[in-house]
């Protein structure tokens, strides 16, 4: 089934143009806040790109009005602080917003974003990948401790390099936690969301896309492989009965970590099956570097989406919501509350 139309191959050639000359730090903007997170004026939550922020409200809202007065946040792969217009506006005051993100631009933005809230107050704002902090770099941007809440959304796709030959995702993740949860104060959550990129019964997430891009142009390679194998670990330790508690009561013997996840059928949205492609992009097929952008990889999805749009549930949206009459495509997310008791 081919959904493509004259006007789409036009908005086609106009994305490619677009993204030809871009950095990946600068199509990852493009990507992320100029469509996924466009918002939907007057209206909290709601972005024209996805549905998982609104989805997401309610279990962030719920540790949000939990937060002492003159409490610690800290938000990891923090993008440009579209979570504080959304839930972190309504946090005590004198709240300490640290945040760690390595895209520059979006750490610009999330600064911009915080200094709208003079009832909040800056913590530190380290510009470095996660990594850094347990993995043997000195970094000197470290937040004050402990922490009451702490935000890992839609951020632990950076976390292992599938290009690597020998990967172990399921030890980044527990080390990336641990760490974490370390920092959590007595009654702390870790608030960690991300998409289930797993195929399920011949549907797949937008962003699966990325495994069918590594399996179709690098055969030979390990990275399609190493792709599903990461999948499969978030959802072992952290989807609904993930086993992540087991690793931390081993780490932290002191400590009584519960964890409480669930799957959540959420979407992308674009006005052209064009921007779809483009969304394709968002989670391992976008580096977080300033290497050229690889056109090649939004050609793949523009390609694929277009000759298999039922692949990713690609319908036109006909409920009440901003985005009636969009394109909408799948791409579930895992909501996963991790607390330190
Ligand atoms: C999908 S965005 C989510 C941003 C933000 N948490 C939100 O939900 O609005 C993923 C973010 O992870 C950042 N990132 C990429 N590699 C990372 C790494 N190794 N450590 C921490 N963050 C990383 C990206 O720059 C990007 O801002």
């Amino acid at each position: 089934m081919t959904i493509v139309s004259q006007e789409e191959h036009v908005h086609f050639k106009e994305v490619l143009e677009e993204f030809r000359e871009l950095t990946n730090e600068e199509a990852y903007v493009h990507i992320f806040s100029q469509r996924m997170m466009k918002p939907v004026p007057n209206r909290n939550a709601e972005y024209y790109g996805c549905d998982q922020r609104i989805d997401m409200l309610p279990f962030l809202k719920t540790l949000v009005d939990k937060l002492p007065e003159n409490g610690q946040v800290f938000d990891v792969g923090a993008g440009s602080g579209d979570v504080v217009d959304f839930a972190l506006q309504s946090a005590p005051k004198n709240t300490v917003i640290n945040i760690e993100e390595p895209n520059s631009i979006l750490i610009q933005n999330y600064l911009k974003t915080l200094k709208r809230y003079p009832h909040l107050r800056m913590g530190v704002a380290y510009d470095g990948i996660i990594q850094n902090y347990y993995r043997g770099k000195i970094v000197k941007q470290y937040p004050a401790q402990p922490q009451d809440l702490i935000l890992a959304i839609h951020m632990i796709y950076h976390l292992t390099d599938f290009m690597m030959p020998q990967i172990d995702p399921e030890s980044d993740i527990i080390d990336a936690v641990s760490f974490l949860y370390g920092l959590l104060a007595p009654g702390g959550s870790l608030f960690i969301v991300y998409a289930d990129l797993l195929d399920y019964a011949n549907s797949k997430a937008a962003c699966g896309l990325a495994e069918v891009f590594f399996r179709e142009k690098y055969p030979k390679d390990y990275f399609a492989d190493h792709l599903v194998s990461i999948y499969k670990a978030r959802n072992q330790l952290l989807g609904p009965d993930g086993t992540i508690e087991t690793h931390l009561k081993k780490r932290f013997p002191n400590t009584e970590p519960k964890l409480k996840s669930e799957r959540r059928k959420t979407h992308f949205f674009a006005e052209s099956v064009a921007d779809i492609g483009v969304l394709c992009l968002a989670t391992e097929l976008c580096s977080s570097n300033r290497d050229k952008f690889k056109l090649a990889k939004l050609q793949f999805c523009l390609d694929y989406v277009s000759r298999y749009p039922e692949s990713i549930g690609l319908e036109k949206e006909t409920g009440n919501v901003p985005q009636k009459g969009c394109w909408r495509a799948n791409e579930p997310q895992v909501i996963a509350t991790l607390t330190k008791a």
